[in-house]
């Protein structure tokens, strides 16, 4: 009988989650959800409608007016367009930390979570994964990475990507987003007790993938559909 497997990958912003995540997915022939991605959508969501991200009553007033999915390819979509490239310019990136902080937007976005995860095997990453999304993950992993090493990695990619940045601006919202994500009320960032920690700093993407992919096959969850 074919079963279905959960894998909770959480950590702070920038430490490598999405990567990772995505690659043992494609391994594992597992579904990749990208909750972060949904966060980034809604904010843009109060962006385009001129709203505050700031004020909590505004941003909530979105709460199912605006829809966010992810299409076929997997690209994350708000109201039916592709927004994947566009999420991630920084006016998204400097107020997505308060829109994560509101209850109601995250009681909306983690119903979703739930339900495109029902029925699948799944990797699913986050802050918020092991400790409430997925209480009963198959395996949860805490992976985190020092500020500086998280920071020279975001660089990078926004290079590649074009995205006009500096390391000092991109270590700046690191530190600003560990600290109001660590710190919101409501499902702050911390690692589930049963959650396997690994330290990113120095070790390549593909060491961490190894890494878990061999205490996923110690967990037998290799087989799922
Ligand atoms: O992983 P990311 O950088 O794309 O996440 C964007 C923001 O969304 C980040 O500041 C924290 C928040 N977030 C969250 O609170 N809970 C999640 N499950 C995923 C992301």
């Amino acid at each position: 009988m074919v079963k279905n497997f959960s894998i909770a990958i959480d950590g702070p912003s920038a430490s490598g989650k999405s990567t990772v995540a995505k690659l043992i997915a494609k391994k594992l022939n597992f579904t990749y959800i990208d909750t972060g991605a949904m966060y980034r959508a809604f904010t843009l969501g109060v962006i385009e409608a001129g709203l505050d991200p700031k004020s909590e009553e505004e941003s909530n007033s979105l709460i199912g007016k605006i829809s966010i999915s992810f299409d076929e390819e997997n690209h994350i979509t708000l109201n039916g367009k592709d927004v994947s490239q566009r999420v991630r310019e920084n006016d998204v990136a400097n107020n997505v930390s308060y829109i994560a902080s509101y209850k109601g937007i995250r009681l909306h976005l983690v119903d979703l979570q739930r339900k495109i995860a029902k029925n699948k095997s799944v990797v699913m990453d986050g802050r918020d994964i092991g400790t409430y999304v997925l209480e009963d993950a198959d395996l949860k992993i805490y992976q985190v990475a020092t500020a500086e090493e998280r920071a020279k990695r975001r660089y990078k990619e926004n290079l590649e990507k074009g995205i006009e940045t500096s390391f000092e601006a991109c270590l700046d919202n690191i530190n600003k987003r560990d600290y109001i994500d660590s710190h919101r009320s409501f499902c702050p960032l911390h690692p589930a007790n049963d959650s396997v920690e690994i330290n990113t700093t120095d070790m390549t993407i593909e060491e961490v993938v190894d890494a878990i992919i061999e205490i996923a096959k110690q967990r037998g969850l290799t087989n799922g559909k």
